[in-house]
């Protein structure tokens, strides 16, 4: 079980304890940033102490960083688990699960829908010697099928990359308790804010702390949150492959940790505003939220997640890629760009960017079309938003009459 039985206080975890530079020991209102590599042992006893786990303490930066340590602390509050590991990037924490938890000879279980460099991964997964089966979310009877003896892992985002699909987490986990699989779910998209998957029963969750956590896009960084058994496991595959973050980009995070709550709220609000208003607009199809009723995952999402659907969404534009490529080319707020969950919307077309990982005939099996486009909702007025997509939208309509 990787839930606190008390609901932690992100604010208050993970603080700075007090700081022999200042005076009379009182505490810095920031988390210093610790730059050092190295740490001078005060004697060899010490040395014994730490590298025996008696005492925390710091030895060298790959193994950890109290800058490091005190964002770890924060995110496992916000994701109610016991501890949390944070390294360089989203996919270093997802690369790392599959380091620490798959042996040759096991089967992982992967959902189409997910940020695309996992294909990348995957292939070289199965050089390792690891099964790896992709099952559609929509298909259930499939993945009940592909769940066998050995699946060691099913690995899954909800609402998922792109098309926000919802994914029940509590089915999965009595799919995979059956042959004692771990599920893994990536958070990304949903952010803690919205919805906490180790209370529905996920045994890890992933984050790309580079997208909401972090807000500003300004840094890259991965956090894997769950017991405190897991963190030893990730620890040690960190300590010895060297993901670990640096002092820099953990002070960045936590900085942006303190705004996190009220930037999640924004998006969230402003999301459900401009997928309502989309819905409405004359050469958009296929609005991809889940807090809309009529989306196929409402139901699910309504359960799993708490305050909110997130800022994410997808939908398409006109009929063709030139239709998707002329509509973003005409905004001004809404900028092009990958990466997601920043102070401003982002737009991407997927097929372009996100799935250029996987080959051309994979990124259509599962429901992205060339004109998908994939929209991050910042924290802007909301009519700045809506004005934006109406004039590109105008443009559209009046070069087609032209
Ligand atoms: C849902 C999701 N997970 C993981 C990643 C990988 O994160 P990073 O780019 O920090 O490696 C991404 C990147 O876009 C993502 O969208």
């Amino acid at each position: 079980m990787a839930t606190t039985r008390k609901p932690s206080r992100p604010h208050y975890a993970g603080r700075h304890p007090a700081d022999p530079l200042t005076p009379y020991g009182n505490r810095p209102m920031v988390t210093p940033i610790v730059n050092a590599v190295n740490y001078e042992y005060l004697d060899f006893e010490v040395l014994r102490q730490i590298t025996d786990g008696e005492i925390d303490g710091y030895t060298y930066h790959r193994d950890d960083n109290p800058t490091v340590r005190a964002v770890e602390k924060k995110i496992a509050a916000l994701e109610q688990a016991q501890d949390c590991v944070v390294c360089t990037t989203g996919m270093a924490a997802c690369t790392m699960v599959y380091l620490t938890y798959l042996r040759a000879g096991g089967h992982l279980l992967l959902f189409h829908d997910i940020y695309g460099a996992h294909y990348k991964v995957s292939l070289i997964l199965e050089r390792l010697g690891v099964e790896v089966t992709w099952v559609d979310a929509t298909d259930w009877p499939r993945l009940e099928r592909q769940v066998k003896p050995n699946t060691q892992m099913i690995f899954l985002e909800t609402p998922s990359n792109p098309l926000c699909k919802s994914i029940d987490v509590a089915a999965v986990k009595a799919m995979a308790r059956r042959v004692g699989a771990r599920v893994v779910v990536d958070n990304t998209f949903a952010t803690p804010y919205h919805q906490n998957p180790l209370a529905l029963g996920a045994d890890l969750v992933v984050h790309s702390a580079t997208k909401a956590l972090g807000g500003h896009n300004d840094l890259m960084a991965g956090a894997i949150a769950g017991s405190k058994e897991d963190y030893d496991k990730l620890w040690f595959t960190r300590q010895a492959i060297g993901t670990t973050l640096d002092a820099y980009s953990a002070s960045l995070l936590e900085r942006g940790l303190k705004t996190f709550p009220l930037r999640a709220e924004r998006m969230a609000v402003n999301a459900m505003a401009v997928a309502k208003h989309l819905v409405q607009c004359r050469g958009i199809t296929n609005v991809r939220y889940p807090g809309l009723k009529s989306f196929d995952g409402h139901r699910i999402a309504a359960r799993q997640m708490k305050r909110g659907f997130g800022g994410m969404l997808a939908f398409e534009v006109g009929t063709t890629q030139e239709d998707a490529k002329r509509f973003v080319s005409a905004l001004r707020v809404i900028r092009h760009a990958v990466s997601l969950g920043s102070t401003e919307s982002l737009i991407c077309i997927p097929f372009l960017t996100t799935m250029l990982y996987m080959p051309p005939e994979r990124r259509t099996t599962f429901g992205v079309k060339p004109n998908t486009v994939r929209l991050s909702i910042g924290i802007e007025p909301v009519n700045d938003l809506l004005s934006d997509i109406d004039a590109a939208l105008g443009k559209l309509k009046s070069r087609s009459r032209a």
